[in-house]
């Protein structure tokens, strides 16, 4: 007798276990913010979140990169207008070095309106001498340091959209209004490059993209007129993680009538809810926004191409891109097998890298940091690992913030151990300051261009 598969609907994931759910305490209380959800507009339109998928695929054969970047965990206390500039601008300064080194368009996904939720590894943390249960965004509880303040409350998940619709709103009228401009952001990548004796590395490579935007106005382009050059699309991602959240906002489209998980134009689904039969997976499977998949060093080449399968089933372009996060030392090991069973299935797939979530150490004094040397050092075994199996190395995918914090250790301007105490202010993971995001992409556009990728 044949086995019919069961219809996916917004809610059939209910049936398969979800992995780091919040626990609600009240079932009445929760209810009522998924109705809420379920009735506000949506925060982006199923014909954008089609536009990025063709931008994605682009890269996935070979004729764009892609810049996913942002926060580890946004936070409710950060909604203000200087701290979303900041974050674009360095976005955009990353960007417009890429865009140079790779001599290619750069698709820009930010991690935010909407990275409020996260997976952890561990249910309880040490904040000084307590033992609370782990912080999980602010879409679910606070992360003041006692145990009332961690208690999930499921009205959090309608302040997480009001915070992601503000943040959203004013992302929109950045990019669109003239704060992108190619050449002020040209203009605040030479200050880096002139404010350090390290920035002064890159003094060549700034000059080179100086006389190109001089060569395009010899030309007779107008530079100030041009919208290529004063508009750009910034487009929103986060970690699909909490799927109250996620249902609530799925909108069926009215032109196609397909599904869209309208919190954000791209998805990813982490290292710790990939499990095939999980109910991640389900409830992903059957929206038709492009997805992210994290590949950390558990992950076998079967079970990576299982979840293609499930994920991409008619093997749409620009649909799945996988984030490979293996660890600067493994990296090279671990994911050629994984790139050559991909490529030979002919899942068309975008390749990228996030060199930051298998780096992670504690120092003795306590702090969670990444090295900028290891994470680089990842990116270029990842480069290897991709052109040792004939396989386009699409994008990265990092965490930073736009202000001078001390999470990360080294970079241009070396932030040392002992400073890491002056302005360790993340929620959740260490992430590069604005000069460190700076030298990555400086240091990765360099990468670019030796290796003629
Ligand atoms: C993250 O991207 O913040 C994260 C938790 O990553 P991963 O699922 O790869 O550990
Ligand atoms: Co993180």
């Amino acid at each position: 007798m044949a086995v019919t598969k069961p219809v996916w609907t917004p809610s059939s994931w209910r049936s398969s276990t979800a992995l780091h759910q919040p626990e609600w305490p009240s079932e009445e209380r929760a209810e009522a913010a998924r109705a809420r959800l379920a009735s506000v507009p949506p925060l982006v339109f199923a014909g954008e979140a089609r536009q990025l998928r063709a931008s994605l695929a682009e890269a996935a054969e070979g004729r764009a990169f892609l810049l996913q970047a942002g926060e580890c965990a946004e936070s409710f206390h950060d909604l203000s207008a200087v701290h979303i500039r900041e974050k674009l601008k360095i976005m955009l300064q990353m960007a417009a070095v890429l865009t140079y080194g790779a001599t290619l368009p750069v698709v820009k996904v930010g991690r935010i309106a909407g990275q409020l939720a996260k997976a952890r590894s561990s249910p309880t943390e040490r904040v000084g001498d307590d033992e609370l249960p782990s912080f999980r965004g602010h879409m679910v509880h606070d992360d003041a340091a006692t145990s009332e303040a961690r208690i999930p409350d499921p009205d959090r998940m309608v302040q997480a959209y009001h915070h992601a619709t503000a943040t959203l709103n004013l992302l929109r009228a950045f990019t669109k209004g003239g704060f992108a401009d190619l050449m002020r952001v040209h203009e605040w990548n030479q200050e880096f490059v002139a404010s350090s004796p390290e920035g002064r590395r890159y003094e060549q490579f700034a000059s080179e993209i100086e006389r190109a935007l001089r060569f395009m106005a010899a030309c007779g382009i107008d530079l100030g007129a041009a919208p290529q050059l004063h508009q750009v699309d910034i487009w929103t991602s986060h970690e699909g993680l909490v799927l109250d959240y996620e249902e609530s906002l799925t909108r069926r489209d009215s032109l196609t009538g397909d599904w869209y998980d309208c919190s954000a134009h791209m998805l990813w689904i982490g290292e710790r809810t990939r499990q095939p039969d999980g109910a991640h997976v389900e409830f992903f499977s059957g929206v038709h926004n492009p997805l992210g998949l994290k590949v950390g060093p558990t992950a076998t080449p079967d079970e990576v191409l299982e979840l293609c399968e499930r994920l991409n089933p008619g093997r749409v372009p620009g649909r799945l891109t996988l984030i490979a996060r293996m660890g600067a030392e493994r990296v090279f090991e671990l994911l050629p097998p994984i790139l050559r069973a991909v490529r030979e299935s002919g899942h068309p797939v975008l390749w990228a890298s996030d060199p930051m979530h298998a780096n992670v150490f504690r120092t003795e004094s306590g702090f969670k940091t990444r090295r900028f040397d290891v994470i680089m050092a990842e990116i270029e075994g990842f480069f290897a690992a991709c052109r040792k199996e004939q396989v386009w190395p699409g994008g990265i995918h990092v965490e930073f913030t736009g202000e001078d914090v001390t999470e990360c250790l080294g970079g241009s301007e070396a932030v040392l151990e002992e400073q890491l105490n002056v302005r360790y202010m993340t929620l959740c993971d260490p992430r590069l300051n604005a000069r460190q995001s700076l030298d990555l992409a400086f240091r990765l556009a360099e990468l670019m261009r030796r290796r003629d990728v």
